[in-house]
């Protein structure tokens, strides 16, 4: 017995020695052009597999995915973020992504084979030494659902065009805030220092979202008060969004449920428009205007709040902080009901 475990020792020991000198005398070639070693790639592939079988979301917190507003916000989020390495859907990628180890397979290779919810994984926490990038800021899985149901569409051959927007330009912008409503706010209805202060929120990730934080890097900061500025003097469609989504709005009662709340408030939760603006028409005092916000957007903006994922204003936190799902669903209910 002990014969054996003096073996054991000796050839761990030989082990580490050699381990130590791959990497102290640089032994191990890490070339790309070299390629990997036979059947690492095997073991690395197969050991993300099964990392990502093991670790993704269970399949019924998979919310519905076949909203064409989320669908296209994902489209939106690709053309910047995964389109360089992953191509669009029949298009050629660049020479140099495709001298990458792992190369990244191409849009319709990557999404096969893998599941709603693992698809969440793969895209919340990227791939450890492959180049698959994590998503740029830290519990925003809602978010990354948007992207999900992108690529979703593209399993089952229903994928909208990617947009190529020219990024100098407000068309950049304008191809989510001016086409897409839903989970997509309105610009037009906010006011321009409201709007380059968010910009630069997003920008260091102050108020985190890997959607705005990917757009704001895209332009130089230098142009934000610009942009801000012209998404205020737009008037029309240009500069609208797509409106209160009238035909997701809930009853009058659960409306006027919210109503009462926005006006006086509870014992635990103040009035909001004592910081939001009382008339429609009106410049919202402390905080943005709400009214003509879409519900989807404001309900999940409320539940940022509330769940202290959203901490950078502290009078907003505070309201925030004891808002039920119902308070949540009925106060936005009212607020996206009323155009401004
Ligand atoms: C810098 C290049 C790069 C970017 C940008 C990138 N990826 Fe990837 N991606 C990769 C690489 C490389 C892999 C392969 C990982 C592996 O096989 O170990 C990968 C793997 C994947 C996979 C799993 C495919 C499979 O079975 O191997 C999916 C899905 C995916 N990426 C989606 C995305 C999405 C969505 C985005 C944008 C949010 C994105 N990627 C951005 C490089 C990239
Ligand atoms: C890929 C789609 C997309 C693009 C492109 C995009 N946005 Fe956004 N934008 C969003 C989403 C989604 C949100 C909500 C993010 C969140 O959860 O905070 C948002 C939020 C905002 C907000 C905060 C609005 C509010 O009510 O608080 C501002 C301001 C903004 N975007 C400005 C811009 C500007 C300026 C550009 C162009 C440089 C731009 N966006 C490009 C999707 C986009
Ligand atoms: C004491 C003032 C105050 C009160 C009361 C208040 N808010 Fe706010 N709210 C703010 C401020 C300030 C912001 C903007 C914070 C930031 O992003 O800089 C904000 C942001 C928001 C946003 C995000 C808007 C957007 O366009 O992204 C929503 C939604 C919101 N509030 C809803 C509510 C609701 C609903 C209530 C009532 C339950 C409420 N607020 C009460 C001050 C307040």
């Amino acid at each position: 017995m002990r014969k054996v475990l003096l073996t054991l020792a000796v050839l761990a020991g030989l082990g580490l020695a050699g381990a130590a000198a791959v990497v102290g005398f640089g032994l191990y070639n890490v070339s790309a052009q070299v390629g990997h070693l036979p059947g690492v790639s095997w073991v690395l592939h197969t050991t993300f597999r099964n990392s990502v079988r093991l670790r993704a979301p269970a399949p019924d917190e998979v919310p519905p995915l076949d909203d064409p507003d989320l669908i296209a916000l994902g489209a939106g989020h690709y053309a910047t973020a995964c389109v360089d390495c992953h191509g669009a859907l029949g298009q050629p990628r660049s020479a140099t992504v495709r001298a990458m180890v792992p190369v990244p397979p191409p849009i319709d290779e990557a999404v096969a084979h893998w599941r709603p919810n693992e698809l969440h994984w793969i895209v919340e926490n990227g791939v450890k030494m492959s180049g698959m990038p994590a998503w740029p800021v830290q519990d925003r899985g809602d978010e990354v659902w948007a992207v999900v149901a992108y690529l979703v569409s593209v399993q089952e051959g229903a994928s909208p065009e990617i947009p190529s927007p020219d990024l100098a330009g407000l068309d950049y912008c304008q191809s989510c805030h001016g086409r897409i409503g839903g989970p997509v706010p309105r610009l037009d209805i906010l006011s321009e220092a409201y709007i380059g202060t968010q910009l630069d929120a997003y920008l260091t990730g102050l108020r985190p979202s890997g959607i705005m934080a990917q757009a704001a890097s895209r332009v130089p900061q230098a142009r934000f008060d610009e942009l801000a500025r012209a998404f205020v003097t737009q008037s029309g469609p240009a500069g609208a969004g797509a409106g209160p989504d009238l035909g997701d709005i809930a009853s009058t009662e659960e409306r006027e449920t919210g109503a009462e709340l926005a006006r006086l408030g509870t014992r635990d939760v103040p009035a909001c428009l004592a910081c939001h603006g009382g008339e429609p028409a009106r410049e919202a005092a402390k905080g943005p205007r709400l009214f003509g916000q879409s519900r989807a957007y404001l309900a999940a903006q409320l539940e940022l709040w509330r769940d202290g994922v959203y901490s950078h204003d502290d009078l907003m936190a505070a309201a925030a902080r004891d808002l039920s799902d119902a308070d949540i669903a009925a106060v936005s209910a009212f607020f996206a009901a009323a155009d401004p």
